[in-house]
């Protein structure tokens, strides 16, 4: 366990290698946060919920922190307000590394005098540290979106043989299922919890993802401009706040550019659509005859599959095109918005605590999303993982697969 702390620990670390300190204090909306918050944040989960209940004499690293660094535990107290995390030039990126260090070695004695007792917990901060993980990337291209001056080209990884998307669908017989997981077999969240029966009609999935391709197609036949594809909320803002492409692409004379984490690159026309949102997603299914699965339609077509895919370890930090034929790219990629509302599933009890505030609280007016993406570490990745988000929401590396 203590080593698979401090690789995850590490990892952290590893993908702000490229980052300055400015880069690292930007908060460029109230739902993004800055790398240094994250990355203290991360770091004040293990305080407050190991070394504080379980290390004797442990001391915290400074008093401040549990109000700057609290995200939204009520249980644990007041905290400085979200909207203005940006406003933090201190404690210093240097201050927030050697709380990162304090910590990591208060961790190494827990680990000496307790051994195995706070196994799950630790399980818990890690696989917390992991979505921090995905949230530093996701929040730093929103952050650096705003600057010309950015992605000084980190080696772009090797690209896999891309083939052309295949628009089949692939049938599955309905029935009475279970969904959901019981966690004897490993870690989940206590919104994948408890494994329940539900009955599914039958159903078919698209095979591949939709792409840019369609995007474009979806466009030029006026997607952005006819109300009647949308929901009324989702035209509304898409109105409000002047939608006519998926976030981050720009239109040059001839050509869309998309931006990625290694800079503006021209829209590959393979490659799956990303940075759209619910409403997006919704209005895409519409104009093409067809819906958005259900997260119980998603789960019962990926659990046969193994999870392998486009994370985060890869370096790439960008959809790509699918290497071959059939039902892939179910996990890694781009999160697949689902047409199920984040609620809790039949006979749902959130843990005791503070913890119970990690998910439950937040099952109002959310849309599942499932399969993880090229920002998610492979880790976290299980066919019950539950995303969320609202509808109108788009930074996130977020797409769509289609149903009927
Ligand atoms: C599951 C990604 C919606 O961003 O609030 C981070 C992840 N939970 N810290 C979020 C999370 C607690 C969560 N999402
Ligand atoms: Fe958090």
């Amino acid at each position: 366990m203590l080593n698979d702390y401090q690789q995850v620990r590490q990892q952290t670390l590893a993908l702000t290698e490229w980052l300055s300190a400015e880069d690292m204090i930007l908060q460029s909306m109230p739902d993004a946060s800055p790398t240094k918050w994250h990355l203290a944040h991360t770091t004040w989960f293990f305080e407050t919920f190991l070394l504080q209940p379980h290390l004797p004499g442990y001391r915290v690293f400074h008093p401040s922190y549990t109000y700057l660094f609290n995200s939204y535990y009520d249980t644990v107290g007041d905290r400085h307000p979200r909207p203005t995390r940006g406003l933090l030039s201190r404690p210093p990126l240097s201050e927030v590394l050697a709380y990162r260090e304090y910590v990591d070695s208060a961790m190494v004695k827990l680990f000496e005098q307790a051994g195995d007792k706070h196994n799950d917990d630790v399980t818990i901060g890690l696989h917390h540290e992991m979505q921090h993980q995905e949230l530093i990337l996701t929040d730093i291209k929103h952050a650096l979106s705003f600057n010309d001056y950015a992605f000084p080209e980190p080696a772009p990884a090797e690209q896999l043989p891309a083939s052309q998307p295949d628009r089949e669908f692939t049938a599955f017989k309905g029935g009475l299922t279970t969904i959901g997981t019981n966690a004897e077999s490993g870690f989940a969240y206590d919104c994948e919890q408890p494994e329940h029966k539900v009955y599914v009609p039958d159903f078919s999935l698209r095979n591949s993802l939709i792409t840019n391709q369609e995007w474009l197609e979806f466009m030029a036949d006026g997607g952005y401009e006819r109300p009647k594809l949308w929901l009324s909320d989702g035209w509304a803002r898409c109105q409000r706040e002047h939608w006519q492409a998926p976030l981050y692409w720009r239109q040059t004379e001839d050509h869309w550019q998309a931006l990625t984490l290694h800079g503006y690159q021209q829209v590959d026309p393979l490659q799956p659509v990303c940075h759209i949102s619910y409403y997006e997603a919704d209005a895409f299914a519409r104009w093409a005859g067809y819906r958005l699965p259900t997260e119980m339609e998603w789960e019962v077509a990926a659990r046969n599959q193994t999870i392998d895919g486009n994370f985060s370890g890869s370096g790439r930090w960008h959809p790509q095109a699918p290497a071959e034929k059939g039902l892939t790219q179910l996990y890694g990629d781009v999160w697949e918005w689902t047409q199920s509302p984040f609620l809790p599933y039949h006979g749902f009890q959130p843990p005791g605590g503070a913890l119970a505030e990690y998910n439950g609280k937040f099952m109002a007016n959310q849309w599942v999303l499932r399969g993880g993406s090229c920002a998610t570490a492979k880790a976290q990745l299980r066919p019950t993982y539950r995303n969320f988000f609202y509808a109108h929401q788009r930074w996130q590396f977020s797409g769509l697969r289609l149903a009927r």
